[in-house]
């Protein structure tokens, strides 16, 4: 007997069909390929800390390991609001504004779904995280891309007040950025307060790199008083104790907004690693003096790494926020960021991300990105291969 033929797909209309495998995922598996180091995909090349695991080991031999529930756990939960309240002054009851998700990815397809109908306009700013215009799309919504321009990024206000229209429903920030470590202040909060003010546009604020700045403090949207009743603001545990792999993240909202969040998420995941929210509940407080460190601890890795790339022909303003350095060619090569990413993976052995990754339109910037999460021996050994490159 013949298999059947599977072609069921062939009438399968995608609906995302320009989405391919992203340049993450390519770039991670050139450089194990070539043995470069990989300074490419966004993730911590550091154990969690002990404290941290030895919590999880010990819930794992000692609490149930059934579904947790759908809002998280209840002490991770409290725990969040009390940081809230340490950290950014802000009141947000953990009963009812708090829900605990399969990390930030998770929470930001949540918020988008709860508030994006078909034909409504989303507005986001690129360079942009990945997940965005999919999750967007996905929703019937249209992605309308306000643009910043490589090497300063700079905000474009009024191009921002042009692309409101009365079918805004959303618009999206995420300070500290990636790819660019640019941070908003309170004046760019208070900007973006006078544009939505007497509109219905709901935001959400990508906060997941809230404990690495560099140079000052993270202003949340928490803390605005006219956005934080409009908002989502969204975290990660994964940025701050080194553990992406265990997808936990988190979102703040008021009530209503999170009564349409959890909405989603309860048929979505449902809940996230009851294990995994133990440990952090227990921490949370405890261990604070880890986050309240972290922008210390990566603000040494970003002097060391730059001060390499300073003996290099690469031209770049020191990242504000995040573990991200992004660096301009412009004038070395006629490369183009994607090719010059790639030959410097198979020749320089060292992996970075093309900043035009990040567009919607790959555009003709002339800028890459490293990650600098990795240990002191790897970004040393990183810049000296860097000061080598033919150009
Ligand atoms: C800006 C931004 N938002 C969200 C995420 C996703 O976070 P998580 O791994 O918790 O889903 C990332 C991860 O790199 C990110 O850089």
């Amino acid at each position: 007997m013949t298999a059947p033929q599977l072609t069921f797909s062939a009438g399968l209309k995608s609906k995302l069909p320009d989405v391919g495998t992203t340049i993450f995922t390519t770039m991670s598996q050139m450089a194990q390929q070539y043995n470069a180091l990989n300074l490419s995909q966004g993730f911590p090349a550091f154990d969690p800390p002990a404290f941290l695991t030895e919590r999880l080991v010990h819930h794992l031999k000692h609490s149930t390991n059934q579904y947790a529930p759908m809002a998280g756990v209840p002490a991770l939960r409290e725990a969040l609001s009390e940081k809230a309240v340490m950290l950014y002054g802000a009141a947000y009851n953990p009963e009812t504004e708090i829900t605990i998700t399969s990390g930030a990815t998770e929470a930001l397809f949540c918020a988008i779904s709860s508030v994006v109908g078909i034909g409504d306009e989303v507005i986001v700013i690129e360079p942009a995280y990945d997940s965005y215009a999919p999750a967007i799309r996905l929703c019937g919504g249209i992605p309308v891309y306000l643009t910043l321009e490589s090497p300063d990024f700079c905000m474009d206000w009024e191009q921002l007040a042009r692309l409101i229209s009365p079918k805004t429903r959303l618009i999206i920030i995420n300070t500290p950025n990636n790819p660019t470590g640019l941070v908003w202040e309170k004046s760019d909060l208070d900007r973006l307060a006078a544009l939505v003010r007497g509109t219905g546009i709901f935001v959400i604020s990508d906060e997941v790199y809230e404990h690495i700045v560099f140079d000052g403090a993270h202003f949340s949207v928490m803390m605005h008083e006219e956005l934080a009743p409009r908002a989502f603001v969204i975290g990660s545990f994964g940025k701050t104790f080194h553990i992406t792999g265990w997808k936990v993240g988190y979102c703040y909202a008021p009530e209503g907004l999170t009564c349409e969040f959890r909405k989603v998420h309860q048929f979505l995941t449902f809940s996230v690693s009851v294990t995994a929210q133990f440990a952090l509940a227990d921490i949370l407080l405890r261990e604070k003096a880890h986050y309240l460190g972290l922008s210390a601890f990566y603000e040494h890795k970003r002097n060391l790494f730059n001060d390499c790339l300073k003996q290099t022909r690469f031209r770049f303003t020191p990242a504000k926020g995040t573990f991200f350095q992004t660096v301009s060619f412009e004038g070395l090569t006629d490369e183009t960021d994607r090719e010059l990413v790639e030959r410097l993976t198979r020749e320089t052995q060292v992996a970075a991300i093309p900043v035009s990754a990040f567009y919607r339109h790959p555009k003709g910037g002339k800028m890459i990105r490293f990650c600098f999460a990795k240990d002191d021996d790897t970004l040393l050994a990183a810049g000296e291969r860097l000061c080598k490159i033919q150009w």
